[in-house]
């Protein structure tokens, strides 16, 4: 059901804020706190997915304090990088200079995926779908240009995003790279580009709900083909888009055991932790909308600890862990449903730490 009514939807999310901003109050985060990215730095690095335009103010001093890595939350992908047919790599060297400035580590997000394409992508000029020979020149290119423009500044990519169907019974999504090809061998292609480009990067595949059995079966066989195909695969980065209950750090468990399996390394490349169940049995049923209250903030912060402390058991294999997202307010989630605001981050809206940061820092000095 979604939530209807513009004014109470703005009352209801003033006082989610006035609740939120007490409990913030209430964790009281100096600046002589500690900074989540020195607590674990003998684990893993601790990245965070921004756009551009926060590499000022006080954006950019949580930025700094907390993280030692960047994803570029579009910045990177295909559409946005291109003004017409042209590169335009501007945004993308603010994050370049930011990093550099601070010392940050950059994740590449993302080169291959269904979405963000330039609306030319796949069709010539009469607007007809094109050749595969035409479509892998055009992923070649893209590929070149990007990783050669960021070569010693990225240390790992994305290659390929979401090729995964969700439908029963079918391994790969039809995209329009899929149907071109006729099979999934555009990623094979994909992946050696990137290997020749920056022989120096990290080559990672990234999906979301790779925790299930059914999907999990489905990503083994894509690293199989991969493999077998002779190609470099640096290690699978699993999306984490989380509710408070789903998935079991069981589940999660046992799908980091099975791609360590087939000798490749983990991350987790995009974590959030929303307080709404909205798919039931897999179908997308919203719930209304929820204050951001004391008691779900409280139940947040364990379901981040309890994950965090998952992600601890596989340090040796866990390349970083990136959260989606600096404050609340700035979530892709909030716009999931027309007029709900969620609060799926370590930070509210005012940029104070929430109690699931005090429960990141708090397991980690215990
Ligand atoms: C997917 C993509 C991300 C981002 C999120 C939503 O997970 O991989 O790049 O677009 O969806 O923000």
């Amino acid at each position: 059901m979604i939530v209807k009514g513009h004014n109470v939807k703005k009352l209801l999310a003033v006082l989610g804020c006035f609740f939120s901003c007490q409990l913030a109050a209430q964790t009281k985060l100096s600046s002589d706190e500690p900074r989540l990215r020195d607590l674990y730095k003998e684990d893993f690095s601790i990245g965070v997915a921004v756009q551009a335009k926060q590499f000022e103010g006080a954006p950019a001093g949580l930025i700094t304090r907390h993280f030692n890595r960047l994803s570029a939350e579009f910045e990177m992908k295909w559409a946005p990088l291109l003004d017409s047919r042209q590169y335009n790599f501007a945004k993308v060297n603010h994050f370049v200079q930011f990093s550099q400035r601070h010392q940050l580590k950059l994740t590449g997000h993302t080169l291959i995926w269904h979405i963000d394409n330039p609306s030319w992508l796949f069709t010539d000029q009469q607007g007809q779908a094109v050749s595969k020979s035409v479509l892998r020149e055009r992923m070649r290119t893209h590929i070149f240009q990007v990783m050669g423009h960021l070569r010693g500044h990225v240390d790992n990519w994305d290659v390929a995003n979401e090729v995964l169907s969700d439908r029963a019974g079918e391994v790969y999504r039809q995209s329009e790279f899929y149907k071109i090809y006729g099979d999934e061998s555009y990623l094979i292609d994909a992946y050696r580009f990137a290997a020749e480009a920056d022989p120096q990067a990290e080559l990672w595949y990234n999906d979301y709900m790779i925790e299930t059995p059914e999907k999990l079966a489905k990503l083994l066989q894509l690293i199989r083909t991969l493999k077998s195909a002779g190609i470099k695969l640096t290690g699978i980065g699993f999306q984490s888009h989380y509710n408070l209950f789903f998935p079991s750090i069981d589940l999660i468990d046992k799908a980091f055991q099975a791609v360590l399996a087939e000798g490749l390394k983990i991350k987790v490349s995009e974590l959030d932790v929303t307080i709404y169940s909205d798919y039931v049995d897999g179908n997308f049923e919203p719930e209304p909308f929820k204050y951001c209250d004391y008691d779900i903030q409280a139940q947040q912060a364990q379901r981040y600890r309890e994950l965090f402390q998952l992600y601890q058991r596989y340090r040796s294999a866990m390349a970083h862990v990136t959260i989606w997202g600096l404050t609340d307010d700035q979530s892709w989630l909030n716009s999931m449903v027309q007029g709900r605001d969620d609060c799926p981050l370590l930070f509210d809206r005012l940029g104070q730490g929430k109690p699931a940061l005090q429960a990141l820092m708090e397991w980690q000095q215990r």
